[in-house]
């Protein structure tokens, strides 16, 4: 099935497709041809899609046509691009590209690349021995076929300790091992949300929750974020007003701005949602991350009374990404149905992965106290970096999680994550945290990568940056609406 993607929507797509490094030495078709790959690269603009006619988008873009027709042959001949006469231009990638660990398509040859596009840490040390420890408990399952659909009982059990420790009462029975949060969210979003269902969501919020959402047909509204999080009465009035089927937050330490939510402004969410029939689902992925000794509100499924509150999260950003193991919290009837949905997903999580899991947990008090002073550091480290070399950003230093969220001196940042892959580093721009192309002013930054590697990260960055101003600042526009 082919999809076409109108003028007026590519448009705003390539919002500022003029401000390209080198602008002033690369004709205008090459500087659309490079916005044009800058977003099939970041995932705005999805393969297979049919492209606008070029009188259609020489219309919508408000330059020649000669302009356009000269972009779609460099596209076709870099291999981003099919045509077809009489039947129009696809979206396609060279086979030179793969998809890198953040979704992002990425060249095959770009092993050296300074990767701040994706937000998650490198393995513990106490990963190799839990794996050992794991394969000696093997044997106690592997007189049974090993499927567990709602999960081992000894990791649920573990997984149910921590949500009563943290003043949330759980049993074993509430809780479904995943592989991983963003399965979690998409069994849940399977089981709560009809095709075309409303949702809200923060913006910015998480690129694949919102992927997610699009390959349910959500109906998507979004409440922004300001400097300070979450405005109260804006995000309790949209409820009552629209009244979503569902919301989906990330309360703690919200990716990609690091916002912790109030324990007040949580109560209130509750009630609001429970008055409005919204299914709050939470997305707790950051939780065990508080950083600077920062107390944690009590999590939100505390307020919950009418079982409207689903709880999500998982090992991957305390622990490893490559474990795989996630969880959702619910009723013990709603973990059933989940179960059900799953069998018929992936019957059930690996039997060995949820035991390496369990040995993790056992030792969480000490893994989780060395991931946060590294954190620490590192934003720290990031943070000083980015003051001595892009003083002209703006950033609010988060107390928790594994981002920053950078607000950029222009409309830039696609044009920068273009800029900087050309020096090795890859960029997660501002858009992709957002729908419709906006939020170009916002670069998320990652500070889990080592804190030597994000210093030569931010001097490569800030070189590009300039790269960028003598490239023709004062051409820059707003985006201009187009109806
Ligand atoms: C808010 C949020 N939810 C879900 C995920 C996906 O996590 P997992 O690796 O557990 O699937 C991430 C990973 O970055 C995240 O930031």
């Amino acid at each position: 099935m082919t999809t076409q993607v109108r003028g007026v929507q590519l448009a705003r797509l390539l919002g500022q497709w003029h401000a390209l490094p080198g602008r002033r030495r690369s004709p205008d078709y090459a500087a659309l041809a490079g916005a044009v790959r800058g977003l099939l690269a970041d995932g705005r603009l999805p393969l297979g899609v049919r492209l606008p006619a070029e009188r259609e988008l020489a219309e919508a873009l408000r330059i020649s046509r000669t302009t356009v027709t000269a972009a779609y042959r460099e596209l076709r001949e870099t291999g981003h691009l099919a045509s077809r006469r009489g039947a129009g231009s696809w979206t396609m990638l060279p086979g030179t590209h793969r998809v890198a660990s953040t979704g992002l398509w990425t060249p095959l040859d770009d092993r050296d690349m300074i990767d701040l596009g994706v937000a998650a840490l490198s393995a513990p040390a106490q990963l190799v021995p839990a794996a050992r420890a794991a394969a000696e408990d093997l044997p106690r399952y592997l007189g049974g076929a090993g499927y567990h659909p709602t999960g081992i009982i000894e990791l649920r059990e573990a997984v149910a300790r921590g949500y009563t420790e943290r003043g949330l009462p759980t049993s074993p029975e509430q809780i479904m091992v995943t592989s991983g949060t963003q399965h979690a969210l998409d069994l849940v979003l399977r089981l709560a949300l009809s095709p075309g269902g409303g949702v809200l969501v923060e913006s910015p919020t998480y690129p694949n929750a919102l992927a997610a959402l699009a390959a349910r047909r959500a109906r998507i509204t979004t409440h922004g974020l300001s400097d300070d999080g979450w405005d109260a009465d804006l995000l309790l009035g949209s409820i009552r007003q629209t009244r979503p089927k569902l919301a989906y937050l990330i309360p703690e330490f919200h990716n990609p701005t690091g916002h912790l939510m109030a324990a007040d402004l949580r109560e209130r969410l509750v009630g609001a949602a429970h008055a409005a029939g919204t299914d709050l689902v939470v997305d707790e992925s950051f939780v065990d991350l508080p950083l600077d000794g920062t107390p944690l509100p009590p999590p939100v499924a505390v307020f919950d009374r009418h079982s409207r509150v689903i709880s999500i999260g998982g090992m991957s950003k305390p622990y490893w990404g490559g474990l795989r193991i996630g969880w959702v919290r619910a009723s013990a009837p709603q973990v059933q149905r989940l179960a059900a949905a799953r069998v018929g997903v992936d019957m059930a999580s690996p039997v060995l992965d949820q035991l390496v899991a369990v040995h993790l947990l056992d030792q969480a008090p000490a893994i989780v106290t060395a991931r946060r002073a590294q954190l620490a550091a590192q934003r720290d480290a990031l943070v000083a970096t980015l003051a001595e070399r892009l003083p002209d950003w703006r950033v609010t230093v988060p107390c928790g999680g594994v981002t920053l969220w950078a607000e950029l001196d222009g409309p830039i940042s696609s044009a920068l994550a273009r800029a900087a892959e050309e020096v090795g580093v890859r960029l997660a721009p501002g858009p992709r945290f957002g729908l419709d192309g906006t939020l170009e002013r916002f670069l998320r930054l990652p500070f889990t990568l080592p804190a030597a590697e994000l210093v030569e990260a931010v001097g490569r960055l800030a070189a590009v940056r300039y790269d960028l101003d003598r490239a023709g600042r004062p051409q820059w526009r707003e985006p201009s609406v187009i109806a």
